[in-house]
């Protein structure tokens, strides 16, 4: 079922369904007003996380492996920035307990497999060990396994469906880029630096997917200790508000890219009420709704023109992400056009 590519599928298929609908998705003078004295302040909170909390040691590194993919490319190339699985906050300096944000990254590894699919090349930017493209469908215990074992496995069981998934993966591996983090911290870093880098080299021709699902909370270097929290007292940690990153990559990183954050509830009644407040607050494109028990059929996409389209996906035949990348693909065509 993963072999179908997304051109044999018209994202609007009487099965899965896409409806469409408007909403008012666009703000009056006095929320924009008020919303910009919000931003002002948020950029600060920003600044002042930079300050606070250092890139990691491979930073410098990755970011060379990301210019060098990105300026090696022809000029009409489009690229996607995927950020997928969740966050951890370290809760001691020399780390041995965290708080972890859920997400098991199958979003954001399927995404990238339909976006490479449809012709873009992939900054996957994911949570270390979380499931990645392609090695998501192999049967356990092989997904652990390094690709020329995979392969090996294949051809001594003679196995179809994991032969496929190889020829698909050769077909793409040299257009995708595997960057991981695990903290907070490094993750912001790495969005930042990223999203900056796609702005500067491919403009409107990129995308940023934020799949991820990122800590709202974090303990400020100046709460935290530096070993191990002892156990014969009862503990007292003070957690900080992580500020909302999205309005300066939206207005100040990468104002040029196709911006797409996803809205994750677990209550039906605010979710749409949470999606037009996202994109109201940090003016970027598209917010992609979805709820915990069925963000597997269905996606609601809320858009800064106030267009809402549902994409229901109930007999999961396919991946939602099918549908959702070809959508999301043809939306970014008319930002292109847009903007050309
Ligand atoms: O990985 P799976 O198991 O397949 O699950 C997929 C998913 C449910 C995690 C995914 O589809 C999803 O919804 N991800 C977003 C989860 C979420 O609501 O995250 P959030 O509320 O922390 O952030 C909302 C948006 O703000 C995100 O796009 C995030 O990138 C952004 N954000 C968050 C925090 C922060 N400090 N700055 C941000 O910009």
């Amino acid at each position: 079922q993963h072999q179908t590519t997304l051109s044999k599928i018209p994202a609007t298929s009487s099965k899965p369904i896409v409806q469409h609908s408007s909403a008012s998705a666009s703000s009056t003078t006095a929320e924009v007003m008020s919303a910009d004295n919000i931003k002002t302040e948020e950029f600060k909170l920003c600044d002042a996380f930079f300050k606070e909390i250092p890139p990691h040691a491979d930073y410098d590194e990755s970011m060379a492996r990301v210019k060098s993919f990105i300026q090696n490319s022809n000029p009409v190339q489009r690229f996607v920035l995927v950020t997928s699985g969740g966050t951890l906050i370290p809760l001691e300096r020399l780390m041995v307990r965290y708080i972890d944000n859920f997400s098991t990254g199958s979003r954001g590894a399927a995404s990238t497999e339909y976006f490479l699919e449809a012709g873009y090349k992939v900054i996957f930017l994911h949570r270390a060990k979380s499931i990645q493209p392609f090695a998501r469908n192999i049967p356990p215990p092989l997904e652990t396994l390094e690709w020329e074992g995979v392969a090996a496995w294949a051809v001594s069981r003679d196995s179809a469906k994991v032969r496929r998934i190889l020829e698909r993966y050769a077909k793409h591996k040299a257009s995708i880029l595997y960057v991981s983090f695990e903290s907070l911290g490094d993750y912001l870093w790495y969005l930042k630096g990223i999203s900056c880098e796609l702005n500067k080299s491919i403009g409107h021709r990129g995308m940023v997917y934020l799949a991820a699902a990122v800590s709202d909370f974090y303990v400020p270097s100046s709460e935290m200790p530096e070993h191990k929290i002892q156990s014969d007292t009862k503990p007292t940690i003070n957690l900080a508000l992580t500020p909302k990153m999205i309005y300066p990559l939206a207005t100040i990183w990468a104002p040029k890219a196709y911006i797409v954050s996803f809205k994750l509830e677990t209550d039906s009644e605010i979710l749409m009420e949470k999606a037009q407040k996202a994109l109201k607050t940090y003016r970027h494109n598209m917010v992609a709704a979805n709820l915990l028990t069925t963000r597997k059929t269905t996606v609601t996409f809320v858009e800064s023109t106030g267009k809402v389209a549902r994409i229901d996906n109930p007999e999961e035949t396919s991946d939602i992400e099918l549908l959702m990348i070809g959508f999301l693909r043809d939306r970014h065509s008319a930002y292109l056009d847009a903007n050309s």
